[in-house]
């Protein structure tokens, strides 16, 4: 590993003191453990490293038919060379490893290189960011009716763990989707079936050397539901998936959290980012154990600015907070990105230039110093991109 890969110096004062309150438990939660992985102190190191202040993720890890749609939104053909070319346009941006610690890859992605030869997981490391890569192979529904998915890529898993770590992958994503908002959902099966695969996962990971963001989404759909329906259901998402982690014996200090902000459905009026922090703090604090390292939210549903007002606004609602407030935005750091640079060389340096301006906004949110302007203000809920098939991987 790169000498960049460095661990974070500094914490604020109130993760410090939790911290030091969870070291004087660590012998009990040791031994209780059942994870015997020899990986265990590098995973903790590595999810420390990329949950340090100031920095968050990079998710770029959309399958190739995802990718396909974004790229032919902005008028470039769906080809694996034309896929790489926006990779490279990404992780080869001029210092995006002030701001950004990992980054995100689907598996196409992790074994491709840069016009000059150089592989991409190389760029990341030499940028001080740790490259990350996909596992789950996509949703799948579940028989019942209502719409409601599993997360499929269990089978085979701890082989594609050990080719990746091989590779360079230091962690790992699995997106599990927990439908809200119609009568009956959740159901008590998708929350049980949704949490049962994320711990077997997280478990696999660990086991072979990869720290597993566990991504468990309480979608935001349509719908007019409110923010404290939204609330409700995550707590208890989240404190389910905790729950198996622990049954699993998945090592808490060497996991990562991707979930939702708590947000109204897409149909009611737009909460604001005092009321979204207020309540998605609260659920955090009831559901998810201080020994997780960094809460790295998803952008989905909301626009560039909204992703950056509300991760701030959750930092001054929690300067305390046990764990990382912080990122892993897909949409929110790609959208603006890709318009500008549209597949044209003569656009590159400006494409970079907006990533860079996005990542440090949302750098200083994660800081909770993020003072405006936004690099790309405005833009409500896009809605539109949801419902067309622009929404998650
Ligand atoms: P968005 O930030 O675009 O929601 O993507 C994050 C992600 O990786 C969802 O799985």
């Amino acid at each position: 590993m790169q000498a960049k890969m460095q661990a974070p110096r500094s914490t604020v004062s109130g993760r410090a003191a939790t911290r030091s309150r969870v070291a004087t438990t660590k012998v009990v939660c040791r031994a209780l453990n059942s994870m015997e992985s020899a990986h265990v102190e590098e995973l903790k190191k590595t999810a420390a490293y990329i949950s340090q202040k100031g920095k968050g993720i990079l998710a770029s890890d959309e399958s190739n038919a995802t990718t396909g749609k974004r790229l032919e939104s902005v008028g470039v053909e769906n080809t694996e060379d034309n896929r790489r070319a926006w990779r490279e346009l990404l992780y080869t941006a001029p210092g995006l490893g002030q701001y950004i610690s990992g980054a995100i890859m689907f598996e196409e992605t992790l074994y491709q290189k840069a016009r000059d030869g150089r592989q991409f997981v190389d760029i990341l490391q030499a940028q001080g960011i740790y490259p990350g890569i996909k596992v789950d192979t996509g949703l799948q529904i579940l028989p019942g009716g209502k719409g409601e998915t599993t997360t499929q890529g269990l089978d085979g898993l701890a082989d594609r763990v050990k080719a990746y770590r091989k590779q360079g992958a230091r962690f790992a994503k699995w997106r599990a989707v927990v439908k809200i908002g119609e009568a009956g959902c959740p159901s008590t099966t998708a929350v049980l079936e949704n949490a049962h695969g994320l711990a077997r996962y997280a478990q696999i990971c660990q086991e072979h050397g990869l720290v597993p963001i566990v991504e468990p989404e309480v979608t935001l759909g349509p719908g007019d539901y409110s923010i404290e329906e939204t609330a409700f259901w995550s707590e208890r998402v989240y404190s389910h998936v905790m729950r198996l982690l622990n049954e699993y014996g998945v090592v808490l200090e060497g996991i990562l959290l991707k979930p939702n902000m708590c947000l109204p459905g897409l149909d009611a009026p737009v909460a604001s980012p005092k009321l979204v922090a207020e309540v998605t703090t609260r659920t955090m604090m009831r559901s998810i154990p201080p020994a997780v390292p960094g809460i790295h939210f998803l952008s989905g549903g909301m626009s560039e600015e909204e992703s950056t007002l509300n991760l701030q606004a959750l930092n001054e609602a929690c300067p305390e907070a046990p764990w990382a407030l912080t990122f892993s935005y897909g949409r929110a750091l790609q959208s603006s990105t890709l318009k500008t640079w549209a597949g044209k060389q003569s656009n590159w340096d400006a494409a970079q230039d907006i990533l860079l301006k996005l990542a440090k906004a949302n750098s200083q949110a994660s800081t909770g110093s993020f003072k405006g302007p936004h690099p790309v203000p405005g833009g409500g809920r896009i809605l539109q991109a949801l419902r067309t098939g622009g929404a998650g991987k």
